[in-house]
């Protein structure tokens, strides 16, 4: 076994195309089939399975229903989070509304989510009352970061303070939660379960961050997402919301007229190049992956292991899609 990410992300991803939906109502587990075999990076059960090997180096594949439960929950998130930023393409192919309208993305991923629990509980032993509770608290913590994250579309004074609860909220609890999970089954003490989700949250914030910059300076054919989409939704991404503190009024008067797409993120782009928000963005991201770096210093770990969450975590920050 090589303690690398092609590894883990590998194993999760066979687990994820050996997935079985029922031959009944097609219309329903169609679109779920759709998304669960649709590639993406499959870090979060890559994370839990890794941090499992990592504590009780026994195999990973003891972890692997509760890896997907946590995968299964992220490509829910995904299917409702399409159609509220309106975006229509994921993974380089049509979102699910896109494809079979709102209403399949609405019902395919409640369904995904009744699934989540279903692989959650699937093996879980003794632990799962325990691990039942960390993933709803982490499930519940997601829909408010993803309130906070429409809500901010509409006002102008968020704060960066604002905008980093909100994505420890929406996206890094996630990250945290498959670690710990990992963590949990594999029997570590409460310490080691903490250190590791602090890690998670740190790595969340990096991807985060590394997120909001690709969807205004990735290149498209790499992220698999249309570029802009933020800044038409008028998203307080640390980009914006730095952008607005420091370009006296200009983004917001660019933010308040009423121009055609292209336009509209061209003009902010031009902005956020004139401060070196890239570069900047960049540097915080990557203090952020030091961060987590820094949560696994006081917990034992073989060298592969620990290098392996380092080069993660700064991959995090780094990554192109
Ligand atoms: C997308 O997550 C949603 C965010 C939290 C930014 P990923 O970038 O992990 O998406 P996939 O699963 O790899 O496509
Ligand atoms: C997504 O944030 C967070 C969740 C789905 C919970 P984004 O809206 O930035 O994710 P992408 O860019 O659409 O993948
Ligand atoms: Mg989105
Ligand atoms: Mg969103
Ligand atoms: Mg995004």
């Amino acid at each position: 076994m090589e303690f690398t990410l092609d590894y883990f992300a590998g194993l999760a991803e066979e687990a994820a195309r050996n997935l079985h939906y029922p031959a009944t109502t097609p219309g329903l587990y169609a679109p779920i089939q759709y998304a669960m075999a649709s590639g993406g990076k499959r870090i979060r059960p890559a994370l839990c399975l890794a941090v499992y090997n990592a504590v009780c180096h026994k195999d990973p594949a003891a972890a692997i229903n509760q890896a997907m439960a946590v995968e299964m929950f992220h490509n829910f998130t995904l299917l409702h989070d399409d159609v509220m930023d309106n975006a229509d393409v994921r993974r380089g192919r049509a979102t699910v509304h896109r494809k079979w309208g709102e209403n399949a993305a609405i019902l395919s991923g409640d369904t995904m989510l009744s699934m989540a629990y279903g692989l959650l509980a699937d093996g879980a032993g003794a632990d799962f009352a325990a691990i039942f509770e960390v993933f709803n608290r982490t499930a519940i913590e997601v829909y408010e970061g993803q309130q906070l994250d429409m809500e901010f579309e509409d006002r102008s004074d968020v704060t960066v303070d604002e905008y980093m609860e909100m994505i420890r909220l929406k996206t890094s609890v996630l990250l945290g939660c498959a670690c710990r999970i990992g963590a949990m089954l594999a029997g570590a003490p409460e310490d080691v379960c903490d250190s590791f989700y602090n890690y998670g949250i740190s790595l969340g914030l990096a991807f985060q961050l590394q997120d909001d910059w690709l969807d205004t300076f990735g290149d498209p054919a790499v992220f698999g997402k249309e570029i802009g989409g933020d800044i038409l939704n008028n998203k307080k991404t640390w980009l914006l919301i730095t952008g607005l503190a420091e370009s006296e009024d200009e983004l917001e008067g660019i933010l308040g007229e009423d121009l055609e797409p292209a336009e509209k993120i061209g003009q902010v782009t031009r902005v956020y190049n004139r401060l070196d928000l890239a570069n900047r963005c960049a540097a915080l991201a990557m203090r952020y992956a030091d961060e987590a770096v820094a949560a696994l210093k006081g917990i034992e770990l073989d060298e592969k292991a620990r290098s392996f969450f380092e080069s993660l975590a700064k991959d995090a920050a780094t990554r192109n899609h």
